[in-house]
C-alpha cells in the first residue's frame, strides 16, 4: 500500500492521538492473534504426547511445527497489513472531518478496504464540490444582498428600488425573466409591477387571481416553489404544458402578512433552477419584504408632510387676500409652459410640485413684512428675500421633496445674475427655476394687489417682454405665450 499526504501539512493533533490508539490496537489485536495461533502447537502437543508419545520429537512433528509457524508468520503479515489499511482510513476519515477536505486516500488494494477507501474518496469529492457550490452561492447571495442594500439607499423612492432588485435577481440567478407582482388587496390579485427581460407591456396589465397558476398559489399559500421544465412535477394545480419555462417563485412576506411574490423564469443555460436558486430567491424575498415595508412607511410619513406643507402652504396664501390662491395659479402655468417645451414627465413634475412649495418660506416672514400694504424698506426687502432659501429649508429634510429645493430656492433668480438669493446667471439657473420664475411673475402682475390693480393678460406679457433676456428666458416667455393663446386669452 502507498500513501500520498495531503498538500498542507498541519500539525495535526487528532492524527497524532489517533496513531498512539491505532499502535495499541495493532498491539492488542496482534497479541490476541499469537495467542490464538499458540492453540494448534499445544493441541499437536497434547495429542503426540497422549497417543503416540514415541514420535513427539521426530522429524516429521518437527516440520507440522514448522508448518505451522509459517503459516501463522504469514496470517501475522497478512492480518498487520489488514490492521494497518483500517487504521489508515480512519486516520484519513478523522482529517476530514477535522475540515481538510484536500485530503484523499490512497489505497491500490483491490479487496473491500480498497473499495471502502474509493467510496470514501467519492464522497469526499462530492463534499468537496458541494462545499464550492455553497461559498459560490454565498458569494452571489452577499453581492445580490449588498446590491440591493445600495439600491435602497440610493432610491429615493420605492418605484426606484423595485426596479433595480428584479434587474439584479434576474441577473444573479442567470434568468431571462424576474417578475415582481404586488398585492392587489381589493380584486385579490396578483399585478406585475416590474418585470427584468420580459415584455414590459406586462407591467400594470398582467394580472392573476390569487390562487390560481404557480404565483397565485405561491401567494395563496405563502410557501416558494421551484419547478422543473418536466410539466409531470407540477402536479394537479397546474396545467400541463411541455413548453413552459423552469420557474422558482417565491412569496414576499412581512410578518406573515402577503405583499407580493418574486418570481424568476428560465435559466439562459437552459438548465433547471436549483435549490440553491431557490434558497437565494427566498432570502432576497425576505430582504425585499422588510425594505417594501419599511419605504411604504416611509412613503406615508413623506406623504403626510407633503400634505402638512401644501395645508401651511394654503394657509400663509389665506392670510392674505391678494394672495390667495397664487401656487395653485402658479403651478398651473409652470405645468402648461413646461408641457408646451416637452420636459420629460420628471421635470413637468417637479415643476408642478416646486410652483406649490414655491413659497412656502413665507412661513418664517413676519405678517408685518407680509402684508405691509405699501411699498418694502430696503431692510424689509432683505427678509423678504429670504423666503426662497427658507422655503429649501423646510424641504430638504424630505429625502422625496429633495427634487424641488433647486426649484424653489431659485424661482427669484434673473438671467443678467441681478437675482436672489444666489446670483445665479443664465444656464447656471435650471429650466425649472425659470419656467417657474415666469409663470410666477405672470401670476403676481395679473393679480390685485395692496398698492395697485392687477394688469391685464396683455399688460402683464408687455410687461414680462420688456425683460427677457435680462431677467426672464425668452423660450419659456415664448411658450407662455404660445399657451395663453391656444387658451384663447390673447390673440
Ligand atoms: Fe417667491
Ligand atoms: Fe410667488
Amino acid at each position: 500500500m502507498s500513501r500520498r499526504r495531503s498538500r498542507k501539512k498541519p500539525v495535526d493533533l487528532t492524527a497524532l492521538e489517533l496513531s498512539i490508539e491505532g499502535q495499541s490496537l495493532q498491539r492488542k489485536i496482534i497479541t490476541i492473534y499469537f495467542a490464538i495461533s499458540f492453540v494448534p502447537f499445544v493441541v499437536i502437543y497434547w495429542i503426540f504426547y497422549r497417543y503416540v508419545p514415541d514420535k513427539l520429537y521426530s522429524p516429521q512433528v518437527a516440520l507440522l511445527y514448522l508448518m505451522l509457524l509459517a503459516l501463522s508468520l504469514t496470517g501475522y503479515f497478512l492480518l498487520k497489513r489488514w490492521v494497518r489499511n483500517i487504521l489508515y482510513i480512519v486516520s484519513g476519515m478523522r482529517r476530514i472531518l477535522s475540515g481538510d477536505l484536500h485530503y484523499r486516500l490512497n489505497v491500490d488494494s483491490r479487496d473491500e478496504i480498497g473499495e471502502m477507501a474509493k467510496g470514501l474518496n467519492d464522497l469526499v469529492d462530492e463534499l468537496e464540490k458541494s462545499m464550492e457550490k455553497l461559498k459560490a452561492s454565498k458569494k452571489l447571495l452577499e453581492e445580490v444582498l449588498m446590491k440591493i442594500g445600495e439600491g435602497l439607499a440610493g432610491s429615493s423612492t420605492i418605484d426606484g428600488f423595485l426596479e433595480l432588485m428584479v434587474n439584479t435577481i434576474a441577473q444573479a440567478l442567470d434568468a431571462r425573466v424576474a417578475r415582481l407582482w404586488l398585492v392587489d388587496e381589493e380584486k385579490q390579485e396578483l399585478y406585475v409591477k416590474f418585470i427584468s427581460g420580459g415584455r414590459k407591456s406586462e407591467i400594470g396589465a398582467r394580472r392573476v387571481p390569487i390562487g390560481k397558476g404557480i404565483e397565485g398559489w405561491v401567494a395563496l399559500e405563502k410557501k416558494a416553489m421551484c419547478l422543473p421544465r418536466r410539466p409531470a412535477s407540477r402536479g394537479h394545480v397546474f396545467s400541463a404544458d411541455e413548453e413552459d419555462p423552469t420557474i422558482v417563485c417565491v412569496p414576499l412576506l412581512f410578518k406573515d402578512r402577503l405583499l407580493g411574490v418574486l418570481s424568476v423564469e428560465d435559466k439562459y443555460s437552459g438548465e433547471n433552477f436549483t435549490d440553491d436558486d431557490l434558497l437565494i430567491l427566498n432570502n432576497i424575498g425576505t430582504q425585499t419584504a422588510v425594505a417594501l415595508e419599511n419605504l411604504r412607511l416611509n412613503e406615508d410619513v413623506e406623504k403626510t408632510y407633503m400634505e402638512t406643507l401644501s395645508a401651511l402652504a394654503i394657509a400663509v396664501e389665506a392670510k392674505d387676500p391678494y394672495s390667495r390662491g397664487h401656487s395653485k395659479r402658479v403651478s398651473e402655468y409652470a405645468e402648461k409652459i413646461a408641457r408646451k417645451m416637452n420636459l420629460s414627465e420628471e421635470q413637468i413634475s417637479i415643476v408642478r410640485d416646486a410652483a406649490d412649495m414655491h413659497d412656502i418660506g413665507k412661513i418664517g416672514i413676519s405678517d408685518e413684512i407680509l402684508h405691509k400694504p405699501g411699498p418694502l424698506t430696503a431692510e424689509e426687502r432683505e427678509i423678504m428675500n429670504k423666503h426662497p432659501v427658507i422655503g429649501e429649508g423646510i424641504l430638504r429634510p424630505v429625502r422625496s421633496l429633495r427634487r424641488l429645493c433647486d426649484a424653489v430656492r431659485h424661482h427669484h433668480e434673473w438671467l443678467d445674475g441681478s437675482g436672489y438669493p444666489d446670483g445665479l446667471k443664465g444656464n447656471e439657473i435650471s429650466i425649472e427655476a425659470r419656467i417657474l420664475c415666469v409663470a410666477d411673475v405672470f401670476d403676481a402682475l395679473t393679480s390685485d394687489r395692496p398698492y395697485r390693480k392687477a394688469m391685464s393678460i396683455k399688460e402683464a406679457l408687455e410687461e414680462i417682454g420688456r425683460w427677457v433676456d435680462k431677467r426672464y428666458d425668452p423660450k419659456v416667455f415664448s411658450a407662455l405665450c404660445e399657451v395663453l393663446k391656444e387658451e384663447g386669452k390673447i390673440e
